[in-house]
């Protein structure tokens, strides 16, 4: 087995946490407290790939992802942080008002490249494009995939059972469900899973692909770590679960049942999700797991998001309604 370096970044172990809500009392794996500015599953992510970065000696880093993508802002922080200069593709327009994540973008320094839905579907040629230009003028660039998620970049979510194995009776434990966004999240949990032979569920809440697409992406990405780092393990295809119709509305919109649920949860418990995939995998917990009475139980992983707020955050005070679902 081949265990690839890293960097450190992330404040971890992430602890987890007994929460009460609606009277029940569940477990929360605390991912949104991996840091303040890289907040969030996609430091864990990063750790790996700006290492990768480093050693191969890179000026820039080029990331993509949607105008509020906490990926492509908690990028652009590492890359800083590591001397690199960021550059970002994201799927969305220019805005007078940055807010949320585009707002950090802004204020440390990264360039931004706005795309089309359609241009953005072949975000990784114009990546690719864009890097040969610069390699023609001498300059060495690193180019990381949407959310982060390659092989090398899941390694991030294979660490993060191990550290739960560390906090939990996986005897007690049933399943671990989480937003899923490019899959990287649920790839490397079910490599993690897989290498520790644990039986339990991974449950994904598709929040930006169609249950089959994203179900092949995060087969796909497992897989293809087992085969890139010689694991030898056998992955449990069945053990992962997509949990279908949470983002029905779209990945940047929320309804207004979800926002309630959101603002109810928040005010009983003090944790904030965010509009595009903490708020729905919530939903989705909330429906199959939070009233299923006594037995093993799920957790939930609070993935963060926190700066994906305040570009809703009309909607989160109720101020204007985005559509009447
Ligand atoms: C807050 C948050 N939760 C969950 C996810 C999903 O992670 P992944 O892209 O690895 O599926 C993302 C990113 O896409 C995210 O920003």
């Amino acid at each position: 087995m081949k265990v690839p370096n890293k960097i450190n970044l992330a404040a971890i172990p992430t602890p987890v946490q007994q929460i009460k809500f609606e009277g029940k009392n569940f477990l929360i794996k605390r991912d949104d407290l991996t840091g303040m500015e890289l907040s969030g599953n996609k430091v864990r992510k990063l750790e790996y790939l700006i290492y990768q970065a480093k050693k191969g000696k890179a000026e820039y880093v080029f990331t993509c992802g949607g105008e509020q993508s906490n990926h492509s802002r908690a990028t652009a922080l590492a890359a800083v942080q590591a001397g690199m200069k960021p550059r970002l593709f994201l799927w969305g327009r220019e805005s007078k008002k940055p807010e949320g994540n585009l707002f950090i973008d802004k204020f440390i320094g990264a360039e931004t490249t706005y795309l089309s839905k359609s241009e953005y579907n072949r975000v990784n040629e114009i990546m690719f494009e864009e890097r040969q230009k610069y390699v023609k003028e001498g300059k060495r660039v690193y180019v990381i995939p949407e959310g982060g998620s390659s092989t090398l970049g899941i390694w991030g979510y294979v660490n993060f059972i191990y550290e739960l194995k560390n906090q939990v009776d996986f005897s007690k434990i049933s399943g671990i469900l989480s937003a899923s966004g490019s899959g990287g999240t649920t790839a490397g949990m079910l490599v993690g899973a897989s290498l520790l032979n644990l039986d339990i569920k991974i449950y994904a809440v598709n929040v930006l692909y169609p249950a089959e697409v994203i179900k092949k992406k995060i087969l796909n990405l497992a897989e293809g770590c087992i085969l890139d780092f010689k694991l030898g393990c056998k992955l449990k295809d069945e053990n992962l679960v997509i949990l279908e119709g949470y983002s029905y509305e779209g990945y940047k919109k929320i309804t207004n049942d979800k926002l309630s649920l959101i603002k109810k949860f928040a005010r009983e418990t003090g944790l904030i999700l965010d509009p595009a995939y903490t708020g729905k995998a919530f939903k989705a917990y909330h429906e199959n797991f939070i009233n299923k009475g006594k037995g093993k139980q799920v957790i939930f992983v609070h993935t963060g998001g926190l700066f994906g707020v305040f570009a809703k955050k009309e909607l989160y005070l109720g101020a204007k309604v985005e559509e009447s679902y």
